[in-house]
């Protein structure tokens, strides 16, 4: 049975997208809450009793992340709204800004009050210009009806809110590249620390959140941080918006109370309803490209035969053995038709293209990667490609600035763990890889021991 909504309960009702229409429909309880009757600790503490983990990838407690602003006398403070969804495979903020503006607008304006910043960004993705006039025009709407501006509802509290456009690259949704492209630079991540709460945005204290961060704050507020936090299991509280693609019956934006179990989500009535085509799952990627890749059996069950549910915890089962990441819930499924060495190598590439080249390990060995996994894929591969693969791998994590180094190596890592028989099989019907349709170059799933 499908759970409880928090964020997109009101998304099918018409014209949710105008401030009238959302108005009317309880929309921005919290900021009238917050401002009239909390203190900005006070809304903290409701975030921090939500349990609430930031929805951009890393799963850091927002709560947390909050209390560690720094608040010099004097010092601007930002909160800036990532909103550059570039990672393959994930989709719902873009999904949660078109369809449903105004609330991401509210969460801004409790958050904002919360870490008392008064003016904060909305940092978006530039291929997507359409939602930016979207959110332009809800940020009007709001403006016009004093919840921007000076004094709003009467509070003494003012809040500026721009909408700036991204610089068109993966890493710019990286917080440091964010804000270095935000301060009109190119998109390079910083070194760290010091952390953006102590020195971010000009120099000034800040906060980055993800677009579903900030937007489950205003259920938070509304309800209460413990009511928040009933929902869920263990240290993966509340709902979660999950971009589910790939071969699916019905993929999608759903969103999840934490805690359903994948079998349901994958194959239940009021999720993805199973694989489409009547074909078997081969396997998924279960929080966005980045993170490792699970065979199938190891998807909905963990290697100690637990039921895998959808929880920061369940995901991780494991380790990098036998667990992957709830990540940023990209869940990209596979059939027992796709290939992995192609569908490794096309994740590389992006990530061969997307490195800034700050760092050598990450721009020579996500090139290198690239070049290699492109001969095994093409059946030009040795079986030594497979370790120099492994050994790329290993020179890559851990000795990076930022996170994308890891990110490009760890799903090679794991699709060579769990799939090693499939890339052999590149090398040893390398004739056929050559002379067979380029798409087609994949062995039949009985041929894969490890499915
Ligand atoms: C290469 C790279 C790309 C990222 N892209 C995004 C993104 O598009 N959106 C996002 O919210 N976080 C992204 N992140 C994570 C951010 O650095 C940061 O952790 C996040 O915005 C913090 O928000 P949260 O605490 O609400 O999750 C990315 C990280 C890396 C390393
Ligand atoms: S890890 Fe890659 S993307 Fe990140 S700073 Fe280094 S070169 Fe740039």
């Amino acid at each position: 049975m499908a759970g409880r909504k928090l964020l997109l309960e009101n998304v099918h009702i018409p014209g949710i997208e105008t401030y009238d229409v959302y108005r009317k429909n309880g929309g921005y309880a919290s900021v009238e809450k917050a401002l009239k009757k909390m203190t900005p600790e006070e809304v903290v503490e409701e975030v921090k009793k939500s349990g609430l983990r930031g929805r951009g990838g890393a799963g850091f407690p927002t709560g947390m992340k909050w209390s560690f602003l720094a608040k010099p006398e004097g010092v601007p403070r930002y909160l800036v709204c990532n909103a550059d969804e570039s990672e393959p495979g994930t989709f719902k903020d873009r999904y949660l800004m078109e369809k449903i503006p105004h609330l991401l607008i509210e969460g801004m304006i409790t958050s904002s009050y919360a870490l008392g910043a008064n003016v904060s960004y909305i940092y978006i993705r530039g291929e997507f210009m359409y939602i930016l006039h979207i959110l332009e025009k809800a940020i009007a709407e709001a403006r016009a009806n004093g919840m921007l501006g000076k004094n709003i509802m009467g509070s003494g509290y003012d809040l500026e809110l721009v909408v700036a456009p991204g610089g068109g690259a993966y890493i710019c949704g990286e917080e440091t590249a964010l804000l270095e492209s935000l301060e009109g630079k190119r998109g390079n991540p910083r070194m760290k620390p010091p952390f953006p709460a102590v020195k971010g945005l000009w120099g000034c204290p800040t906060v980055v959140n993800n677009v579903e961060t900030i937007a489950a704050v205003v259920p938070i507020v509304n309800h209460g941080g413990e009511d928040y936090a009933k929902i869920g299991i263990e240290r993966s509280t509340g709902t979660k918006l999950i971009s589910a693609s790939g071969n699916l019956v019905r993929p999608g934006v759903y969103e999840i109370e934490m805690g359903v179990s994948v079998e349901e989500f994958i194959y239940g009535d009021d999720y993805c309803q199973g694989i489409a085509n009547g074909k078997r799952m081969k396997a998924c990627i279960p929080g966005g490209s980045s993170v490792p890749i699970l065979p199938a059996h190891l998807v909905t069950k963990t290697a100690a035969g637990e039921n895998r549910l959808m929880t920061y915890e369940s995901l991780a089962d494991g380790g990098f053995a036998s667990g992957s990441m709830l990540g940023s819930g990209g869940f990209i499924v596979f059939d027992e038709d796709q290939c992995i060495v192609k569908n490794t190598y096309t994740f590389a590439r992006f990530y061969a293209h997307e490195s800034c080249g700050q760092c050598s390990p990450c721009r020579e060995g996500t090139g290198w990667m690239e070049k290699v996994l492109h001969r095994l894929d093409h059946g030009h591969g040795t079986i030594e490609d497979i370790s120099l693969l492994e050994e790329i791998n290993k020179k890559i994590e851990g000795n990076t600035i930022c996170p994308l180094g890891d990110a490009a190596a760890w799903p090679v890592a794991a699709a060579i763990r769990h799939f090693r028989e499939e890339f052999e099989w590149h090398v040893t019907h390398a004739a056929e890889a050559q002379t067979r349709n380029y798409g087609l170059i994949q062995p039949r799933v009985e041929e894969i021991k490890t499915l």
